[in-house]
């Protein structure tokens, strides 16, 4: 294999490449953010690397979600506290149903760049070059907007800086307080009208919070229960802005990317001597790679090889992205080619992308398929006897209506109302605690017989 540098994918072919049309400019751009703070530093991705690997070895379990794309529009604290808050929600829930430890990783600061089905967009007798993000360009259709902007870059770095720094202080402040969180659980369930549903488990949990601080086991005397680690991710799309921000760790000598704590690779931009795997392969952050119904067996081993090659629990996320109709054809024979060769790998559960539908002239996902995905894959899983590691989901902490079904039935003559995406269709606040409290049913299920690992045959 050829020697690795930050640089070396760009004698690779690549897919998804913004046409800059002022290189110089671009150039100029990522050497100033070459010389600016890392955004995340290696301790913090080898901490999130150990967590991954208790996934991998069937002892924890990974929640991943936010945005399909960020924008500089919505950047506000509360739409971050709004998240952050459903989030931790979501959390707690499959906590205690699961009761394993969660991986908190959120699709935010830094998830900015798309890739498009095609290169541009045509309306009436207009083209400009499509939407890949606001990192890239702007969502309105205008030349001004459309055409690549390489100064979006440093507006992306600077977002993510302030973004990461609220997420920090709510996370190590005291604001992230299982008390509060708990709290806030209680309100989501009150105010459902799936209420009942919900009550049997949110009872359970005041129950224990209540025996705890009985016992003198409260977020004032206990840091675990007044502080949680959340973690950052984003597709590694715009190889030129990760590259300016990839780094050398000083304590290991190892390379790092330093824009988020965990990066992936997305479905059309995962072939094996192409630079988005040359670049991915050669830093040492947690890796997600998402796998959608073109991934053969053999393909899927030979990227393995290529992105842990020292099988190292904790290093590669698999995150299956299939649709709710082709899970069950595609997921197993995967599952088992990893199994078979002992390769340690956390699988985790995309339900979005693979279940989007056009329904009233809006692109959007009916809740009922995104739970018969996640469904499925806890059942293959049960099936292969392995461990269904994590969910990954596009969400919001505001209430849009940009998904259908739920327990308040969005239909799609509702969509119209608060439509807000820059990209794909969220759950909103309330469908997202919703999956939670149906993925730990599921959870609980699965965890009545001894968890094991992956390898133990
Ligand atoms: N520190 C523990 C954890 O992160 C408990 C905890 C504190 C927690 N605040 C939380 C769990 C918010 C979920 C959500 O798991
Ligand atoms: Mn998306």
């Amino acid at each position: 294999m050829t020697k690795w540098s930050p640089n070396s994918w760009r004698s690779k072919p690549i897919q998804q490449v913004p046409a800059y049309p002022d290189l110089a400019a671009l150039k100029e751009t990522e050497a100033r953010l070459a010389t600016f703070p890392p955004l995340v530093f290696a301790g913090e991705a080898r901490k999130l690397k150990k967590q991954l690997a208790a996934v991998a070895n069937g002892e924890a379990f990974l929640l991943q979600g936010g945005d399909c794309a960020e924008s500089f529009a919505e950047h506000g604290a509360d739409n971050i506290r709004d998240f952050f808050r459903v989030f931790l929600q979501m959390a707690v829930v499959l906590t205690f149903a699961g009761s394993q430890p969660v991986v908190k990783i959120g699709r935010v600061a830094g998830q900015f760049a798309k890739p498009r089905s095609s290169d541009n967009e045509t309306k009436g007798d207009v083209t400009w070059p499509s939407y890949r993000g606001d990192i890239i360009n702007g969502i309105e259709f205008d030349e001004k907007s459309r055409v690549p902007d390489p100064a979006r870059q440093e507006m992306a770095y600077r977002q993510s800086a302030a973004t990461l720094n609220l997420l920090r202080a709510f996370a190590q402040g005291g604001y992230a307080s299982l008390e509060n969180v708990h709290r806030w659980m209680l309100g989501f369930v009150a105010d459902s009208p799936q209420a009942e549903k919900y009550e049997a488990l949110a009872n359970r949990i005041t129950e224990t919070m209540d025996f705890m601080r009985a016992v003198g086991i409260t977020s004032e005397s206990n840091f675990a229960l007044r502080e949680t680690d959340f973690y950052t991710s984003h597709e590694a799309l715009l190889l030129g802005y990760e590259e300016a921000l990839t780094r050398v760790d000083s304590t290991s000598g190892d390379w790092y990317a330093t824009s988020g704590h965990m990066i992936w690779i997305g479905d059309r931009t995962r072939q094996p001597d192409h630079a988005h795997i040359e670049y991915c392969r050669g830093i040492k952050n947690p890796l997600g790679l998402k796998c959608g119904p073109s991934l053969t067996p053999e393909g899927l081993l030979e990227l393995i090889d290529l992105l842990n090659p020292e099988n190292e629990p904790g290093r590669l996320t698999l995150i299956a992205r299939f649709g709710s109709d082709k899970a069950a054809e595609h997921l197993p024979k995967l599952v088992r080619a990893v199994k078979s060769e002992g390769r340690s790998v956390v699988w985790s559960c995309d339900p979005m992308h693979g279940n989007t539908i056009t329904a009233a002239g809006y692109k959007t996902r009916p809740f009922e398929r995104i739970l018969k995905e996640v469904q499925t894959f806890f059942d293959v899983h049960q099936a292969e006897g392995t461990h269904a590691g994590g969910i990954h989901i596009e969400m919001t902490g505001k209430n849009v209506t940009e998904c259908t079904g739920g327990a308040r039935a969005i239909t799609a003559e509702d969509l119209q109302d608060r439509y807000h995406t820059h990209c794909d269709p969220r759950l909103n606040a309330d469908q997202s605690v919703e999956l939670a409290f149906l993925v730990s049913e599921l959870l609980k299920k699965s965890h009545v017989r001894q968890p094991h690992t992956q390898a133990a045959e």
